[in-house]
């Protein structure tokens, strides 16, 4: 086996959104970058996850030139609606925040945007990487060795960011008594699908019901993406389509008649819910962005938009540093990424424990979530703090 020797400026390790971003970022101010990607093109695009964009992260994709095809197909959405005790209850998010939206656009095709705009740099983006190992973090000069196509490489750098999601290897790099983990589990996970049926709502449907929390979302004029609240150890075989459909609608349908449309599923798969929280976000020349550093329960639709909000301030850092010899952003970063990752930490416990129904809960706790719905329909100030918070607080 060889073993070569590179150098860059910005290793990234990942090339999920946060890692693909970032690369971006970099390229977009002259910072030379390696992405290096566990899995396959393939894969990292066709993966189901979020499907709803801040409007920070919407402005950011413009800014960074790779907006193109989100103007054309993402679709705005200025309200979303709740559901409960048979009745749908719309939240004017625009209204409440001055005009501020979302978009509906799926992950993957951010995913494929960026893909597209790092091959069109020529900058290097590695797939099917092998073995990836940071090491010398503390030194001035880290290193990522990895392997690909059978050869044993040696990247050194200036920083390494780790943008390689929950179960990379960044974080586990860092020595454990250097970091605070702060972790929540729930009693519950979602069983998620595509099918093929045109949106039966221009917007989304979050539904609170006895027989457990349901979604309704999209990902075009001809795709529903649906979800239902599952047992975490859910076994997605006991799911024929059948049985899917009939739960969805039974768990959906209001008495005003409305209903999602039914077709065929295209796709199905159980998503964990887990709170997860790693403080500081950084070990020596080692910086972490995205799902490496924080994990939210999806019911804010948050987990992507957080990733974004800290490739912008780790790039706009590492700019700083490498350009002009600064490192007040890099010396911030953790303390800032931590502050919008637990104010997202909030938002996502709050919208799953007042959607979701717990088994264990006791019928004070059962009436006093119905309380909480009906107050957040009918009070200003409580409708006004979901929107702002689900559309997004400002990057900067
Ligand atoms: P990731 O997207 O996880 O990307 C990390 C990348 O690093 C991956 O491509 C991975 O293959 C790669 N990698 C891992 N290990 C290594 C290694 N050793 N070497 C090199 N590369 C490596 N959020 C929402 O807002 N709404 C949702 O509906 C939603 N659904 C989700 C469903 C699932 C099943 C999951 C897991 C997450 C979901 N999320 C959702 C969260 C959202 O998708 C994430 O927050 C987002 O993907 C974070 O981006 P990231 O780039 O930080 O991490
Ligand atoms: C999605 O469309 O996948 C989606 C939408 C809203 C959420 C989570 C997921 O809160």
């Amino acid at each position: 086996m060889t073993s070569t020797a590179e150098r860059t400026q910005v290793a990234i390790i990942g090339a999920g959104p946060a890692g693909l971003m970032l690369g971006h970022l970099l390229h977009v101010q002259g910072i030379d970058s390696v992405i290096l990607e566990a899995r396959d093109k393939a894969y990292v695009i066709e993966r189901v996850r979020a499907g709803v964009l801040e409007q920070g992260t919407v402005d950011l994709l413009h800014e960074m030139g790779v907006g193109d095809r989100l103007a054309r197909e993402g679709m705005r959405h200025e309200g979303i609606h709740l559901a409960f005790s048979g009745a749908r209850h719309r939240i004017d998010m625009a209204r409440l925040t001055g005009g501020r939206a979302i978009t509906v656009y799926g992950q993957g095709e951010v995913v494929k945007d960026l893909i597209a705009a790092r091959e069109a740099t020529g900058r290097p983006l590695l797939f099917d990487v092998g073995d990836v190992r940071p090491i010398d973090l503390e030194s001035p000069l880290p290193a990522v060795r990895y392997r690909v196509d059978g050869e044993e490489r040696e990247l050194r750098c200036d920083f390494i960011a780790g943008c390689d999601g929950f179960h990379g290897v960044c974080r586990p790099s860092i020595p454990a008594g250097a970091l605070t983990v702060y972790e929540r589990t729930y009693p519950f996970a979602w069983l998620g699908i595509l099918a093929r049926a045109a949106p039966s709502s221009d917007e989304l449907v979050y539904s609170h019901n006895a027989r457990g929390f349901a979604l309704f979302s999209m990902r075009s004029t001809e795709v529903t993406r649906l979800y239902l609240q599952c047992a975490p150890d859910e076994d997605i075989n006991q799911w024929s389509d059948d049985r899917i459909w009939e739960e969805l609608l039974l768990r959906l349908g209001t008495e005003d008649g409305w209903r999602p449309n039914t077709g065929p599923i295209v796709q199905k798969g159980v998503a964990q819910m887990r709170s997860f929280v790693v403080d500081p976000m950084c070990y020596g020349r080692l910086y972490l962005a995205g799902d490496a550093a924080h994990i939210v329960p999806p019911t804010g639709a948050k987990g992507l938009n957080l990733a974004a909000a800290d490739v912008w301030r780790l790039a706009g850092a590492l700019v700083d540093r490498l350009r002009q010899g600064s490192d007040a952003g890099l010396r911030a970063y953790s303390e800032q990424g931590l502050r919008r990752a637990w104010w997202a930490q909030r938002f996502s416990w709050w919208m799953t424990s007042t959607l979701h129904t717990d088994e264990g809960a006791s019928t004070f706790d059962r009436r006093r979530q119905l309380a909480e719905l009906d107050y957040l329909i009918h009070s200003e100030a409580a409708m006004t703090s979901l929107a702002e918070n689900y559309v997004g607080m400002p990057f900067s």
